[in-house]
């Protein structure tokens, strides 16, 4: 299975966020993860669309949008505008997550639904047609650089069952406190797409960081 990298900007030093992107591309990053935090989802708050943007124009790697927002919906246009490649909604944040996905593959991007450290996954399978990415949260979202939470494994291993049985690509997708010491587990549980906030930008060399992740 191919291991993918995508490096959160989160922890990155948002007043050269130009050059950060670029760093990390050039490390060997294989998407750009963007955590989008509103103060209501989740305590903190972070970027909108205008951010996007802007790391939509330093890099030419996918942009994986995480919204970690309430009424998703509201803002999926303005978020594809942008220039996001993946967009993902949180399960818990969406009254009509069939008719959220949907929308989200109607403007042409790829569907992702996440799931907060507490929540039941089941819902996937009446949706699973429309989703393109399962983003399994292994800390409680709003920070980076928290530490990783063990029961997201069983979870990660659920979620890779449900995948087998679609046959067809869908990512799978593990979010928080992943770096070169819990990566191995991440992977064997069946996860493909492997974020790193701190474990990247909390080091001062970001290829032998995306590196030792990759090959953990
Ligand atoms: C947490 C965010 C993560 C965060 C991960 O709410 O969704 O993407 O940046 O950071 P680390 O890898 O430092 O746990
Ligand atoms: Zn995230």
């Amino acid at each position: 299975m191919t291991i993918r990298i995508a490096p959160s900007i989160l922890s990155a030093d948002f007043g050269i966020l130009a050059q950060q992107i670029a760093a990390v591309e050039q490390a060997g990053a294989d998407m750009i993860h963007v955590d989008v935090m509103d103060g209501v989802f989740v305590p903190n708050i972070t970027i909108g669309p205008l951010v996007v943007a802007a790391a939509r124009r330093a890099t030419r790697l996918p942009l994986d949008v995480h919204l970690m927002i309430v009424s998703p919906e509201r803002h999926i246009d303005a978020f594809a505008r942008a220039g996001a490649d993946i967009l993902t909604v949180h399960a818990e944040a969406c009254i009509h997550l069939h008719r959220t996905l949907q929308s989200i593959r109607d403007l042409g991007k790829q569907a992702g639904v996440a799931f907060n450290p507490a929540t039941p996954i089941d819902c996937l399978e009446p949706v699973i047609d429309l989703v393109d990415l399962i983003l399994i949260m292994s800390v409680n979202p709003g920070f980076g650089g928290q530490q990783f939470i063990p029961s997201a494994l069983p979870r990660i291993r659920a979620a890779r069952s449900i995948i087998d049985g679609a046959g067809r690509p869908i990512h799978l997708e593990v979010d928080g406190g992943v770096g070169p010491a819990t990566a191995a587990a991440v992977k064997d549980a069946g996860a493909d797409l492997l974020v790193a906030g701190n474990a990247v930008y909390g080091t001062t060399d970001y290829a032998a960081a995306i590196k030792a992740i990759r090959g953990a």
